[in-house]
């Protein structure tokens, strides 16, 4: 299809006023193809869905219709800022969808890693279905496609994120961004007054913390990665290692270790740090980090984080690891 492939003479968007640029061309082109109707959109609080939603809500306002939903494998303070960001500070028709206990039952006992993936996105296409179900009168499905999406598996987001086209349901496409690499999307985001947290976040896997709970998800583990992350987080934040670093993250093994606390013997779990900087996330080397600051990580996480007696720092670059724990 050739409109989804990028003109060679296409100028990279680098600056603010080239976004602004491309903005209005945008604004153009979607009141054009929209016009009266209305739009759904699966918006996670990730960057491409945030970015579209950015563009949409400036396009065509409460015609746009985002939906939210919460399966519990956000990290801490997400679904919060998505509400805070559109709900209330861009006056946008968002509808949130709790499915936290629907997607853990589901995923109870599961510790296989593919079944976790292939449960947590089939459960999101439901959800997200009925709520489109709910609806009267949409036309069209928003997407945060980008370039090396349409480059990696043809004209859908078909790729490793959760979310997708209800099978059943026909809508029209809308993808803003399907002509843009990453960098283009952040520099847009960043002219359409979006927070620079979300613009410029780290990579996050679809299936958000159900990779990072290792084996079968029990709630006080998944809430030991969700607290320590959120601590790994602002302690980068505070030490300047925020933006230098590609990705960081925690995980939690399904093991528990004995350890000891207030004089007595304690069975309790450790949490893994991974910290790595990549280019492509095909290979990746590990962050050095002072050893002061990681004491300082494990001693805020063993005393904050109920359950958690251990914490290690994964020194294996990838190859052999991969920079995910699953
Ligand atoms: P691995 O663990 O394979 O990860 O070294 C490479 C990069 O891919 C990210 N990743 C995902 N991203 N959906 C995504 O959008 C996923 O399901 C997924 N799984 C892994 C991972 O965080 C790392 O940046």
């Amino acid at each position: 299809m050739t409109n989804n492939v990028r003109p060679l003479n296409m100028q990279r968007i680098t600056t603010p006023a080239l976004a602004e640029a491309f903005i209005n061309e945008q604004l153009v082109a979607l009141r054009e193809q929209i016009g009266e109707k209305r739009v759904l959109l699966a918006l996670s609080g990730g960057v491409d869905s945030s970015v579209v939603a950015a563009l949409l809500i400036k396009a065509i306002g409460k015609q746009l219709v985002c939906v939210h939903v919460n399966h519990g494998l956000l990290r801490k303070g997400e679904p919060e800022q998505v509400i805070e960001v559109f709900r209330n500070q861009m006056d946008a028709n968002l509808i949130y969808v709790d499915a936290v206990d629907r997607f853990l039952d589901k995923l109870a006992g599961v510790a296989d890693p593919e079944s976790k993936r292939r449960i947590i996105g089939a459960e999101f296409i439901r959800v997200f279905e009925e709520e489109a179900r709910k609806l009267d009168g949409i036309d069209f499905l928003a997407q945060g496609t980008i370039y090396p999406d349409i480059l990696e598996s043809g004209p859908v987001k078909a790729h490793h994120n959760v979310g997708g086209l209800p099978e059943d349901m026909k809508f029209e496409l809308v993808e803003p961004l399907k002509l843009l690499y990453k960098d283009e999307v952040r520099v847009v985001g960043d002219a359409l007054g979006l927070p620079s947290n979300m613009v410029y976040r780290q990579p996050f896997p679809g299936p958000g913390l159900g990779v990072r709970c290792l084996g079968a998800i029990t709630r006080d583990r998944l809430e030991a990665v969700r607290e320590s992350d959120a601590i790994l987080r602002e302690e980068f934040e505070k030490n300047g290692y925020a933006g230098k670093v590609w990705q960081y993250f925690t995980a939690i093994p399904d093991m528990k270790s004995v350890g000891v606390r207030d004089d007595r013997r304690v069975d309790e779990w450790c949490v893994i740090i991974r910290a790595v900087n990549t280019k492509d996330a095909m290979t990746a080397t590990v962050q050095n980090i002072p050893f002061e600051l990681l004491t300082h990580i494990t001693a805020r996480i063993t005393s904050e984080v109920p359950g958690v007696n251990r914490v290690l720092y994964d020194l294996t670059p990838k190859p052999t690891g991969t920079i995910e724990w699953e």
